[in-house]
């Protein structure tokens, strides 16, 4: 492997200290609550929140930005009863809120987030050429002079800040490092690089954290974060890109829900890490440890959660989706049923068991072929002969001609005057 990317040995945070965290691996910063909830239609009640926080902590996530709470009353209660019960839990992850950089909206935020053992404050502002005529109104000198003060003002009130440079992508890379070194030097502990309409691509995001980590002054002392959204289908690529490259804080939602296309969704990235775990611990230069986790995440947890989020948000979870979808695990082919029930690995790179689904399926339907047919006749309790098998297998092909899926209860009913129940 070449062009490993090494980083300076991380000094381990409170937080990694407190918790036992091992302060090498990749954080994973869940938005579901914030930018998760800004998809069209996805709004959650404060319980609702509650519930989905209470999830996010036992999957394991580092940091759970609960919502922004200058935004509403009930974004404020939300964010502050997150901050103080899953905030003081056993194993706490850190409770975050989102404020813009002004000094209302950081004081608002650090009121709701300050209850928790681990309380952060995310504060940020636009930093493209497009974003500061346009939208802020604001000259490059009067961006850098309200990123000091903001900064300084949150890190007055918090040990942990953290700052976005909203449309970071889409900036001058030169005044990008200008700002970020402004913000480090002000007391930013986290620097983030949002890609925040979803325009990059996996080489470009590589060259721009290789180039904020040669010209942002301080930047060896902070985590370096990425986030990113998925209008061109590329943020879970732009992310891995970033961690080769020296980011260690992904930050994501469950099921990629969020703004437009969404965010870049949490169980891919985090499924991709584990996967191929060997092949990012050698690009990170961690030879003597290439079996070694990457994240946090309890795994077993990721398909309750995806299920939780979906229910509650009604935001329905398209069925060819990676990972989660209901066909990740299910095989329709009969060379690839029967290559699976040979063996699992002929075209599975992981275990359904491993984010916590009871098993693969084999979904039955006209590309099935004898074996998988058999197979589920077994496991409904049915003893075939050969030449029942051929039968049955014959008037199975037929009504899959004309269903799209066999189930059981069509099997049952075609099968029980062809074969004999055990
Ligand atoms: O997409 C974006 O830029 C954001 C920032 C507030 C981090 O969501
Ligand atoms: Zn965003």
């Amino acid at each position: 492997i070449t062009g490993v990317v090494k980083l300076p040995d991380r000094t381990p945070t409170k937080h990694d200290i407190a918790t036992g965290r091992d302060p090498d691996r990749v954080k994973i910063f869940d938005t579901t609550l914030r930018d998760g909830e800004q998809s069209p239609g996805a709004s959650l009640t404060a319980d609702e929140k509650m519930v989905i926080a209470r999830q996010l902590a036992k999957l394991g996530v580092d940091v759970i930005e609960a919502g922004f709470p200058i935004a509403s009353e009930g974004d404020f209660t939300a964010v502050r009863e997150i901050a103080k019960s899953v905030g003081n839990r056993d194993n706490p992850p850190i409770i975050c809120g989102l404020a813009r950089a002004l000094e209302k909206d950081i004081s608002r935020c650090y009121e709701a987030v300050k209850h928790a053992a681990f309380p952060r404050i995310h504060t940020f502002i636009a930093t493209s050429d497009l974003h500061m005529a346009y939208k802020l109104k604001k000259t490059r000198e009067e961006v850098v002079e309200i990123t000091k003060e903001t900064v300084t003002y949150a890190r007055s009130l918090c040990e942990d800040v953290e700052f976005s440079a909203e449309d970071a992508i889409r900036s001058d890379p030169d005044f990008l490092c200008e700002v970020f070194s402004a913000a480090i030097e002000a007391g930013a502990t986290t620097i983030n690089v949002p890609d925040t309409v979803g325009y990059t691509t996996p080489s470009e995001f590589a060259s721009l954290i290789r180039y904020l980590r040669r010209n942002v002054r301080g930047i060896d002392d902070v985590t370096i974060s990425v986030h990113g959204h998925d209008d061109l289908g590329m943020a879970v690529a732009n992310f891995l890109s970033a961690v080769e490259n020296g980011a260690r804080q992904m930050e994501c939602t469950i099921n990629g829900i969020g703004e437009r296309a969404g965010n870049a969704s949490l169980e891919e990235v985090v499924m991709a890490l584990h996967v191929r775990r060997q092949f990012y611990n050698a690009r990170m230069g961690k030879d003597n440890k290439v079996d070694a986790p990457l994240t946090n995440i309890v795994h077993k947890e990721i398909h309750h959660t995806s299920r939780m989020v979906s229910n509650l948000t009604g935001m329905l979870v398209q069925p060819n989706k990676a990972i989660v979808g209901a066909n990740a695990f299910a095989h329709e082919s009969g060379i690839h049923q029967d290559g699976v029930l040979k063996h699992r690995q002929t075209y599975e790179i992981m275990d359904a068991q491993s984010i916590g689904l009871s098993e693969n399926s084999i979904v039955l339907g006209k590309h099935s072929g004898r074996h998988a047919f058999r197979t589920r006749l077994v496991n409904m309790g049915y003893e075939v002969t050969d030449e029942e098998l051929e039968r049955a297998f014959r008037r199975f092909k037929e009504l899959a001609d004309i269903k799209k899926e066999v189930s059981e209860a069509d099997l049952q009913s075609l099968v029980n005057d062809e074969v004999r129940l055990v």
